[in-house]
């Protein structure tokens, strides 16, 4: 008998918890970048999530991809998985915050936790859900993992569309760009255009205050953009940035993001949730990297995390604790 040292790792299994327009972009882009060999898709709508792994096994097939995708109604699916995305909760409509979201998802993401301590309690917990970092928070309270294994996913999207913003001005790829927005995923989020390079020579060098004020201000409007145009908000740019952080997860790439991610002391914080860069490696969070801000920049930083921790102070006392 082969001595198999079936590594959990490799038979790890990705499960999604929506399967709304997040969770089912996140699908597909796990599915074609062949982030793993099974993905589970859960939905409480009936029908839904397995309707939507049907249409995407459809799509495996067509594209010849051997995976395997379920859909079901019933949270026990996601057992022994090794990665849970939720994108589960209500997503803002045109004209709205995404603040006003805070009691209706905070529930929602506290019934998510006590399904993912019964069913994946060694997964690492990724999520999309809004207010985000509130919802951080609440699913790090509820879930009692360790505070690397509960990482939002916001900041990957709020640097990217400041890499998208600023290479438009530049002329050159968003990929060469290194992006730094740190805080709230909300308004109140601080882009850090001096320590935001091209090759190495900062934003402030390449662009003017008034392009550099563009930038950001497109960069902070760039959800309600999405939202006001098309009645909906962004989906793709999540699911791709949640499977980017899964897969440097799942292959232990010790690779950095920013992320939203509990702190507890760094930059001179504690019990609040924020985006900042960490290295992502199978442990979840491996390390958060303390940025070189000027004073300035700590006062911006400060002011957002300060946003978010008055919307964790907003919710309701059972969520927080
Ligand atoms: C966004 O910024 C939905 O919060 C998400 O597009």
């Amino acid at each position: 008998m082969l001595g198999l040292n079936l590594d959990p790792w490799c038979s790890a299994v990705i499960s999604i918890i929506g399967a709304g327009r997040v969770g089912t972009a996140a699908a597909l882009v796990a599915l074609l970048r062949g982030l793993d060999d099974k993905i589970v898709l859960v939905d409480i709508v009936p029908g839904l999530a397995q309707g939507e792994a049907l249409d995407l096994a459809h799509a495996a097939s067509t594209l010849g991809v051997d995976i395997e995708i379920v859909g079901s109604e019933d949270f026990s699916a996601i057992r022994g998985s090794s990665i849970v995305l939720v994108t589960a909760g209500k997503p803002r409509k045109p004209g709205m915050t995404r603040e006003q979201l805070l009691a209706d998802n905070a529930a929602i993401v506290a019934d998510i936790a006590s399904k993912i301590k019964q069913y994946a309690p060694d997964s690492i917990v990724l999520m999309t859900t809004n207010p985000l970092d509130a919802m951080v928070y609440v699913m790090y309270k509820k879930l009692g993992f360790p505070r690397e294994r509960v990482i939002g996913f916001s900041g990957v999207l709020d640097s990217a569309r400041l890499a998208y913003y600023a290479s438009r001005k530049l002329k050159v790829s968003p990929s060469s760009i290194t992006p730094i927005v740190v805080g709230m995923h909300g308004e109140a989020m601080y882009p850090v255009p001096r320590l935001s390079t091209v090759g190495g020579i900062p934003l402030t060098q390449l662009l003017s205050p008034s392009e550099i004020e563009d930038v950001v201000r497109e960069t902070v409007q760039a959800g309600a953009t999405v939202t006001k145009l098309r009645g909906y908000s962004s989906n793709y740019a999540p699911g791709a940035g949640l499977v980017l952080m899964a897969e440097a997860i799942k292959r232990d790439s010790k690779r950095t993001f920013i992320a939203s991610v509990y702190l507890d002391g760094e930059y001179g914080v504690s019990d609040v949730v924020a985006e900042i860069p960490v290295i992502l490696g199978r442990r979840g969070v491996e390390r958060i990297l303390e940025l070189p801000l000027n004073d300035e920049e700590k006062q911006g930083f400060l002011k957002s995390v300060e946003a978010v921790r008055a919307l964790i102070n907003a919710l309701p006392e059972e969520y927080r604790k």
